[in-house]
């Protein structure tokens, strides 16, 4: 006889072999164990595997849902396939959010650390890239099944393909929180929102953590493409972005007070590479970002070198010798006043060290959600404790993740605000 035992949560054992007489007390027993658990995760990213790992952990029965047909599709494509997935100076500074001090407390109580400690567990290796950035040794993919083991080991029951048709507030009559789905109905005592942003609407990204929030009443601050190319009107492409499409250059790049010091990338449709993805954050339609050309050495003391040891040549021979040439020209047959260097007047001067050290720039927009890494926005974090992600008005009702308004900078502190506030809601739900 085949005998196959079927164990519930509860730790009742059923017989296949009793099944023919057990049928309809069996489906009854084990469709009621799979409906009701202590908590319901909408969304198996980085942050809801964790905060789904942790609620296991501490023996809550963790249901994890999501639209996509597998878990962690951002972790896959992150990094360009090795997940820059922290980095090694997580700082609060590093944070966008309508209340900087939101993300400290998240921070420093699951920090990068614990985090390497995970993936040094399940036998993964990093390595530091640039600026602290870890990039995993055996790619995106084994740090997806690093997670998925922990959510095994921790007896997370995971749904894929399963859209969300409605969730259903506590009532005094039923105090529990009821998930309408494609997949059939579940009732929780706590929910927890960890859908992310709406960056890469192709990936199926929207903005459902902000309806939900909406829905039960909460603020919330627009989602905002942040960590995005910037775009040019098609005269400035045609004239100067596409002929130097390719050529990279460090900089220091300046906008609102804040400054990043990395390389920019002209490209076809206009200015791309970290510097640019890092200030687009703070841009805002109508600001100038400013450019300094000369991130690592005094442009005044080179101009004057130049002059005295090459005073015959043009600005844009002696330029290409600290510019990328392309650069170097195109610079010079449209923004500077290209002349020998011992033509330019003092105030000629002045005001070519100026564009050198202080080049303005007018981008028309970004490349939007589609490209963008993250969004900017999301619920208030007012209306969220610091300590546990629960809304202070809705009870039960949590968010985590890039569903709340804390935004990171390039370089792993986005995926570290996701374990971070993750692990926090984990240990309460
Ligand atoms: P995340 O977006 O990861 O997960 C949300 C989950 O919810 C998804 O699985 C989605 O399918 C699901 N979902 C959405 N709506 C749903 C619904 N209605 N019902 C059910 N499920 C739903 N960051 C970093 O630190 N280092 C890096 O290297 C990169 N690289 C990178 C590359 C690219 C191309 C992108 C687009 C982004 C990055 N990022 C990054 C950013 C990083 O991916 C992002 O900050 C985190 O994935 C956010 O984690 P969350 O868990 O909050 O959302």
């Amino acid at each position: 006889m085949n005998l196959v035992l079927f164990t519930t949560r509860l730790g009742v054992v059923y017989k296949k072999s009793s099944l023919l007489h057990l049928t309809t007390y069996l489906n009854v027993k084990i469709t009621m164990s799979r409906l009701h658990y202590d908590t319901i995760i909408i969304g198996a990213g980085a942050a809801g595997l964790i905060c789904a790992i942790e609620a296991g952990k501490r023996n809550r029965a963790v249901l994890l849902l999501d639209k996509a047909d597998k878990i962690a599709k951002k972790i896959l494509i992150s990094g360009g396939g090795r997940c820059n997935f922290t980095n090694l100076s997580i700082e609060p500074e590093a944070y966008l959010s309508q209340n900087p001090h939101f993300c400290k407390s998240a921070l420093a109580r699951y920090t990068q650390w614990d985090f390497m400690a995970l993936l040094e567990k399940q036998g993964l290796s990093w390595t530091e890239k640039t600026l602290g950035q870890l990039f995993c040794d055996q790619k995106s993919k084994a740090v997806v099944e690093a997670l998925q083991l922990e959510c095994n080991q921790a007896k997370v029951d995971i749904k894929t393909n399963c859209c969300l048709e409605k969730i259903q507030q506590p009532t005094p009559s039923n105090p529990l929180f009821t998930i309408r789905s494609t997949l059939g109905i579940f009732q929780s005592n706590t929910v927890v929102i960890a859908t992310g942003g709406a960056s890469i609407p192709r990936m199926g990204s929207t903005d459902f953590g902000l309806h939900i929030a909406k829905q039960f009443g909460l603020k919330n601050i627009p989602f905002r493409p942040a960590l995005v190319p910037l775009t040019f009107t098609q005269k400035e492409l045609n004239q100067f972005f596409k002929p130097l499409a390719g050529t990279a250059v460090d900089v220091t790049i300046h906008c609102r007070g804040t400054y990043f010091k990395e390389a920019i990338l002209f490209t076809h449709r206009g200015l791309s590479g970290p510097a640019t993805l890092q200030i687009s954050s703070y841009w805002q339609h109508g600001d100038a970002i400013e450019i300094d050309l000369f991130p690592n050495s005094n442009v005044k003391y080179w101009l004057e070198q130049q002059q005295n040891q090459h005073p015959k040549a043009e600005l844009k021979n002696r330029l290409s010798q600290h510019l990328p040439k392309k650069l170097a020209h195109k610079l010079c047959e449209t923004v500077l006043n290209n002349k020998r260097l011992h033509h330019y007047s003092p105030s000629e001067k002045e005001q070519l060290l100026q564009q050198l050290s202080h080049w303005q720039l007018f981008p028309n927009g970004t490349e939007g959600m589609r490209t963008a890494e993250v969004c900017t926005g999301g619920v208030d974090t007012d209306e969220l404790s610091s300590k546990t992600f629960e809304s202070k008005r809705i009870k039960g009702l949590y968010f985590i993740g890039e569903t709340v308004d804390v935004t990171g900078h390039l370089g792993g502190y986005n995926f570290q605000w996701a374990w971070s506030s993750g692990w926090c809601a984990g240990q309460f739900v």
